[in-house]
């Protein structure tokens, strides 16, 4: 096959980790003889200095015309203090706005070598396999109202939760979808006992369970969610939530891996083009010394692989080498342990090339 696959490196480490994911990429391409071609294009504080916006009009463009998109990531104190529409998080929010990827996977699966680099004590994620499916294109960061005034000269500020029932339709459905091929359960997280769309999201919950008699619902507050998820996290196989508490538990939800730096995901749309990117983010601490941990990277090119080119082998085949190179006793810093090897960046990259 080949396919046209867009590269949006972003800020600090974001560069680094990219590479990491091309040179994958080509090894796949190489050992099941397909063709992978590389647009590369500006997003991020990257794309403000060098041309006074987050998100380009020529990479809305080439991303659109892709067959997915790679992200590496976003942001960073050197444009902190910039006016909302020029931080770098706002190109991110308005690509994934542009692609309409209203569906966001995230994966969270322990890896057996890493579980004692969790903070969390080994028998209790050493069973976790689930996945949460957020939200990403409507709630809290981009309802209408949002801005900050004076009102009889107080400053005020307003964000909005705003919720159609069709947008809570098509993700919960999504989540259904995936829950059949698995362990057949959905927990649907929300705030019903105060929120108004929460209220609306769980009823339109329990009708689409109506739609899949095998796949057992649960509703559950997200503070308990949160909760849940250090006590007891293998009692979940797919989460469902909007936008925000998706974000949080997500983050949360990394931990049960052994670290961020291993969570990979996947946005998709109804049928446009899947845009891929690791859950961490640019790390500006440790940007440019070539320390960077590149297997979510690397695991997000799979879903890619996997979600957006129906390459299954091809996917499992990555996902395979990571697993390898992790029970070889090769790390980066992040998820570095007693016995082990630290790897840089560009290391532990080759090191998946040759195990792949
Ligand atoms: C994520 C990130 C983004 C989000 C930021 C960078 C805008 O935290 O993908 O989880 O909040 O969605
Ligand atoms: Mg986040």
């Amino acid at each position: 096959m080949h396919k046209r696959i867009a590269i949006l490196p972003g800020d600090g480490i974001g560069k680094e980790i990219i590479n990491g994911a091309i040179r994958v990429l080509n090894a796949v391409g190489e050992k099941f003889d397909h063709q992978f071609d590389y647009d590369r294009a500006l997003i991020g504080g990257d794309a403000v200095d060098q041309e006074g916006t987050p998100l380009p009009e020529e990479t809305v463009t080439i991303c659109k015309n892709s067959d997915a998109v790679l992200l590496g990531a976003v942001g960073g104190p050197k444009w902190d203090q910039n006016p909302s529409h020029l931080r770098p998080e706002k190109g991110l929010l308005g690509l994934r706005k542009e692609l309409g990827v209203f569906s966001n996977l995230r994966p969270v699966t322990c890896f057996p070598d890493l579980a004692d680099a969790s903070t969390l004590k080994t028998e209790v994620i050493e069973q976790v396999d689930l996945m949460i499916v957020r939200e990403l294109t409507g709630g809290l960061y981009f309802g209408e109202p949002s801005g900050r005034q004076m009102e009889g000269g107080q400053e005020t500020a307003v964000d909005t939760l705003y919720y159609t029932r069709a947008e809570m339709e098509r993700i919960i459905r999504k989540a259904f979808e995936l829950a059949e091929v698995r362990k057949k359960k959905v927990t649907s997280v929300d705030k019903a006992n105060v929120l108004e769309t929460s209220k609306l999201w769980r009823e339109v919950a329990d009708e689409v369970a109506e739609e899949f008699q095998d796949v057992k619902l649960e509703h559950m507050l997200v503070d308990n969610a949160a909760m849940q998820l250090i006590r007891n996290p293998s009692q979940f196989d797919v989460i469902v939530t909007e936008n925000m508490f998706g974000d949080i538990l997500s983050d949360e939800a990394s931990m049960l891996t052994g670290s961020l730096g291993m969570l990979a995901s996947a946005s998709l749309s109804a049928d446009g083009p899947g845009l891929y990117e690791p859950v961490h983010g640019s790390a500006p601490d440790i940007a440019g010394e070539n320390k960077a941990n590149p297997l979510a990277m690397i695991l997000s090119s799979a879903m890619m692989l996997k979600y957006s080119f129906s390459m299954i082998n091809e996917a499992n085949a990555v996902e395979k080498a990571v697993q390898e190179v992790l029970k070889a006793g090769y790390r980066t810093g992040d998820i570095a342990q007693d016995h082990t090897t630290v790897l840089s960046t560009d290391e532990m990259t080759q090191k998946v090339l040759e195990y792949l």
